[in-house]
């Protein structure tokens, strides 16, 4: 299969990788944006572009020098064509579009959702069918992976995605951003128990709603503006997490599928991962968690979906766009 190199641009995280026959990491650079987006309390979409136009190229370099490759080594050149924010995709685009036609190589473009789907494959040998629950910033979802490229999406949020409703909530707490990573911090010293939040869309679908939680932590903290940010975190953090697993258990049972892995920056919570992998033992499922380096946005997950797309579908045109909204679906 060869050695793809993979550049991530979608949102705030600058990213290149090297990744061999699919699977193996050879170099995994990740150069975040954070800082420079916190003082907004979100991502700054011309901010992260002009910021990714100055690292795209070191980041690239250091991952073939982590690596130990050349431009020679490469049998790939890969990005993440959407969605995202269009702005931060086309630098990544252009650049691996310019890469692949100044090295002669194949270029494929590849969807993020897919890259968030493949990376518990860098850890862990799965084998279709099982469900996969995505859970990041920007998207929500519950899939049924019938076989690599033929999902069925099972369930999606109806309004706020999960790491933006930990983001609004942390954004309201006055905690920082991004809130994830925060909350659940925070939330190890809290009460779970502390305050019921509603769970969103308790019904039979698999679909899910944030943002009523959202209003109910808001409108919580001004009627009881004394408790504590800890309890409030943990409360919050266990409606979403309940939420979250019960669902996915429930979309597996219901498609008669025992494995379950999980993608997205959420992914790397400690509650959901815990919950999760007691609930599936609890119910003789299998649950396969993807190492924290490949939940948060990454290259090497775009790698390996690239290799994996490329074998199947052979390259993607050089005319091809950057596509904000792009779907999760083949042929794409
Ligand atoms: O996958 P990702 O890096 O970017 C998108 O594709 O959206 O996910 C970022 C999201 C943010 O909303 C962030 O708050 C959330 O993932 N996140 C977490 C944790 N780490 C990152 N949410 C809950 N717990 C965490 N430990
Ligand atoms: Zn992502």
């Amino acid at each position: 299969m060869g050695i793809t190199l993979a550049i991530e641009t979608s949102c705030d995280e600058t990213s290149a990788a090297i990744v061999k026959d699919g699977f193996e990491v050879l170099a995994n650079v990740v150069d975040t944006q954070i800082e420079m987006h916190a003082g907004y309390g979100g991502v700054v979409p011309e901010v992260a572009s002009r910021a990714h136009l100055l690292k795209v190229q070191p980041v690239i370099e250091q991952a073939l020098s982590y690596a130990q490759v050349t431009e020679q080594d490469i049998d790939l050149v890969s990005a993440t064509y959407g969605p995202g924010l269009i702005g931060a995709l086309l630098v990544g685009v252009s650049c691996a579009k310019s890469l692949a036609l100044a090295w002669e190589k194949p270029f494929v473009g590849v969807n993020h959702v897919e890259g968030h789907l493949f990376a518990c494959l860098l850890d862990h040998q799965i084998e279709p069918p099982f469900i996969v629950l995505l859970v990041a910033g920007g998207h929500t979802q519950i899939v049924q992976v019938e076989e690599l490229g033929n999902y069925k999406v099972l369930g999606s949020t109806i309004d706020d995605a999960a790491g933006e409703a930990y983001d609004k909530v942390a954004r309201y707490m006055g905690l920082g951003y991004p809130g994830g990573p925060i909350i659940d911090r925070l939330a190890h010293d809290g009460d779970p128990e502390a305050i019921k939040f509603p769970r969103g869309l308790n019904d039979d679908s698999y679909n899910f709603s944030f943002s009523g939680l959202k209003t109910a932590v808001i409108n919580y903290v001004r009627k009881h503006p004394e408790t504590k940010d800890a309890d409030l975190a943990a409360s919050f953090q266990e409606a979403v997490v309940d939420v979250l697993v019960n669902k996915t258990v429930a979309a597996a049972k219901g498609a008669g599928i025992n494995k379950i892995s999980i993608g997205g920056g959420v992914s790397a919570n400690s509650r959901l991962r815990a919950k999760l992998a007691q609930t599936c033992e609890q119910q003789n499922i299998s649950c396969y968690l993807p190492s924290l380096a490949y939940c948060t946005d990454n290259a090497a997950m775009i790698a390996s979906a690239a290799a994996w797309k490329f074998n199947k579908y052979g390259p993607t045109a050089l005319d091809a766009g950057a596509y904000p909204t792009l779907k999760l679906e083949y042929p794409n």
